[in-house]
């Protein structure tokens, strides 16, 4: 497997762990206004991460170009910043919304990038 392969898949089950502690603290305090914060953990974290890690799996060629290590850069340092930064903003601590904001586009960028990886890729 691809080191990049490798790298989502070890980043996206942490962020799964992470996203479902944020669930488990949820349920058990009856204080639901994480949702946001718990979903994106495991969306952007978990799912999309290991959809990346599964395509440069499949694609060894494409996986081993500079742009694929600058995309998971990118995304990951997005993701990692974005997602606690939206879980204290739920939870009560508004002047974080410019650092959600902002780490929004850096995620968005990730996604741009990856889009050129898949737009790059041969068939074959
Ligand atoms: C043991 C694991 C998990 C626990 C304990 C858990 C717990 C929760 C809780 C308590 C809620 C709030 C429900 C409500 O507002 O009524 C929720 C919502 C949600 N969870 Fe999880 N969750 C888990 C795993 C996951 C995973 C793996 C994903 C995605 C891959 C996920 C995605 C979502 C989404 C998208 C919502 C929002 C649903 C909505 O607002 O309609 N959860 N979860």
């Amino acid at each position: 497997m691809p080191n990049i392969a490798r790298m989502y898949f070890i980043t996206a089950i942490c962020f799964l762990i992470a996203g479902i502690l944020v669930g488990l603290k949820m349920s058990i305090a009856h204080d639901y206004a994480a949702v946001g914060a718990h979903a994106h953990i495991n969306l952007l974290g978990w799912v999309t991460m290991a959809l990346f890690g599964a395509f440069h799996a499949l694609n060894p060629r494409g996986a081993a170009t500079r742009l694929a290590k600058i995309q998971y850069y990118v995304y990951t340092l997005g993701v990692l910043v974005m997602t606690p930064a939206l879980y204290f903003l739920l939870t009560g601590n508004p002047s974080l919304e410019p650092i959600v904001a902002v780490s929004s586009l850096v995620v968005f960028a990730g996604v741009l990038m990856f889009a050129a990886i898949i737009f790059r890729t041969r068939a074959g």
